[in-house]
């Protein structure tokens, strides 16, 4: 587990939130910046000592976790954060933690509950102030509370008769059996704000935007009057707002790097430097290496070895290009907070990802310092900033696309009759995701081609096309998805359109597998 390190950067007030592995820790952290709290995700186990480091810590939450606390190995906190006097706030594994810790009892196994249930609010308490006295939650435990402990009174039950909230006002402790953070428990956002309001004192007006000009100033005085700092982009929005950073501190003595890899999407390299001129950045290093990476790729087959292969290119490329600047000294990229911070229960997964996402290595093979502007953002955060910064809306609203391009949307050897299709038809696809007004609905919708050919008929002749797979998936960061359940008549233009505009392809199937048990990209 990697875990960030804002300490004391900033007085900004702030919530901490302990992370005991929970499938939903980022989530949370995220609502506690909607509810205008920043927040970062720490250890389970931090010391008062370290929560003190951090300036002006309002409030500590429990995350969830997939263990049960008398589990042999079940992470605990520092018994010692219990006594800080910072308020808490316990979330299922954490309301259990909590309880146990405290004295009370939990029983294990017999009292799920999972999914859809009600809660009755029994007892008046702030954390359902201005609520209706019975709603609706999402629960997802196996063990329960069965005794709270001294001092505590409980203030939800659930219709199974369960304890679904309890609390010790006095000790500003609380918890609840359900998640507050999931969209599945509609008053969720509005416990989370009384917490933090009425219990915590929070003011609740942090906004991502704050983060701008603290992260210019950073960067001004990192890099100094004299330094030159290289910036890779690739037309995401995560790279440009980098570079948009980085310009604001420190103007010309940005220099940026754009190469084309020749995996693309169709019209991305006019628009990454239509917007590179909209932001006025003067060093623009823009490089045709297409030849080069689709040379290597030649007769590859296998999806890592072409990942592989693309990242070697990609740093040979970038080190010509970086070395014939001369004089730099540090290298910005735009890492965000999720890539950065990984949460238990997602570890693995993260860790995986991260290895074929970022072009590892890079700072120390340039001999570079790493400045990394948005590492405290989420992407819809580094959105707003983006907004601020001027960017385009091309730019900023565009789905996410990875590094390797086109290449992990086509299935076995990158050839440009492959890479044609996939272009063409990925366009289409978002062409009509955009005129049906459903674009910015999902996370990314595209195409992917298969090796698999399918016999076709055309006037009376049979000939054998393409297989495309159109993928539409709605996300909040891309490490789970549910597939999208586009209209039957986006799901019929897109498929008529492919087959009759894209020449070379007989089927077009839509992709019906949420992540996991999928990945979001194909290869
Ligand atoms: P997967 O396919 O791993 O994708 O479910 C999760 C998110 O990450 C993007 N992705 C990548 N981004 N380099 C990147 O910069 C990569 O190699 C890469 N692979 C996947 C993907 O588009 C999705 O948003």
């Amino acid at each position: 587990m990697t875990h960030g390190g804002g300490r004391g950067t900033t007085n900004r007030e702030k919530v901490l939130i302990l992370d005991f592995g929970g499938q939903y820790t980022h989530l949370i952290a995220r609502r506690c910046r909607e509810a205008g709290v920043y927040s970062e995700i720490v250890p389970f186990n931090i010391s008062p000592e370290e929560i003190s480091r951090y300036s002006n810590v309002k409030a500590l939450i429990f995350s969830g976790g997939p263990r049960s606390v008398y589990e042999e190995g079940a992470p605990h906190p520092d018994k010692r954060v219990l006594e800080t006097g910072i308020p808490i706030l316990g979330i299922c594994y954490g309301h259990q933690l909590l309880a146990e810790q405290l004295g009370g009892k939990v029983v294990r196994g017999s009292k799920a509950e999972y999914g859809r249930a009600i809660v009755n609010v029994v007892e008046d308490s702030a954390l359902f102030a201005s609520l209706n006295k019975r709603f609706e939650v999402w629960m997802s435990h196996g063990d329960a509370v069965l005794k709270t402990p001294e001092g505590f009174r409980v203030t939800a039950i659930s219709e199974d008769n369960l304890i679904a909230a309890m609390e010790n006002a006095e000790k500003k402790i609380y918890s609840v059996q359900f998640h507050v953070e999931v969209k599945h428990t509609p008053p969720g956002m509005q416990i989370l704000k009384n917490f933090l309001k009425n219990v915590a004192g929070c003011r609740c007006d942090w906004r991502p935007i704050d983060i701008l000009d603290e992260v210019v100033r950073s960067v001004a005085e990192t890099v100094g009057e004299d330094e030159k700092v290289i910036c890779g982009v690739s037309g995401g929005v995560d790279s440009m707002t980098t570079a948009a950073i980085i310009q604001r501190a420190i103007g010309d003595r940005l220099h940026v790097i754009f190469i084309d890899h020749g995996l693309l999407r169709k019209g991305e390299r006019e628009l990454v430097l239509e917007g590179l001129k909209l932001l006025q950045i003067k060093n623009v290093h823009f490089i045709d290496a297409s030849r080069e990476f689709l040379m290597a790729l030649r007769g590859v087959r296998d999806p890592e070895e072409k990942r592989r292969i693309i990242g070697r290119v990609f740093v040979e490329v970038f080190e010509k290009v970086a070395s014939s600047i001369g004089g730099a000294k540090y290298l910005a990229q735009g890492t965000i907070y999720p890539d950065r911070v990984e949460s238990g229960a997602t570890g693995a997964l993260t860790s995986l990802i991260k290895s074929h996402h970022n072009v590892a290595g890079l700072p120390e093979k340039l001999g570079l310092q790493l400045i990394e502007p948005l590492k405290d953002l989420y992407k819809d955060e580094v959105r707003e900033v983006a907004k601020t910064l001027g960017l385009p809306a091309s730019v900023i609203e565009r789905h996410p696309f990875p590094g390797p391009g086109l290449a992990v949307r086509v299935e076995g050897e990158v050839t440009e009759e492959k890479l044609r299709i996939c272009r063409e038809a990925s366009a289409i696809v978002e062409e009509e995701f955009h005129r049906a007004g459903l674009y910015g609905s999902v996370w990314q919708a595209f195409a992917v081609v298969l090796d698999s050919k399918w016999v076709g008929v055309k006037g009376d002749a049979r000939s054998v096309g393409h297989v495309v797979v159109v993928r539409a998936v709605t996300s909040e960061d891309g490490m789970t998805a549910d597939w999208y359940p586009a209209p039957s008549e986006l799901m019929d233009r897109i498929s008529r359109r492919i087959t009759n505009e894209v020449e070379g392809v007989v089927m077009v199937a839509y992709a019906l597998t949420s992540k996991p048990p999928a990945t979001i990209e194909a290869y």
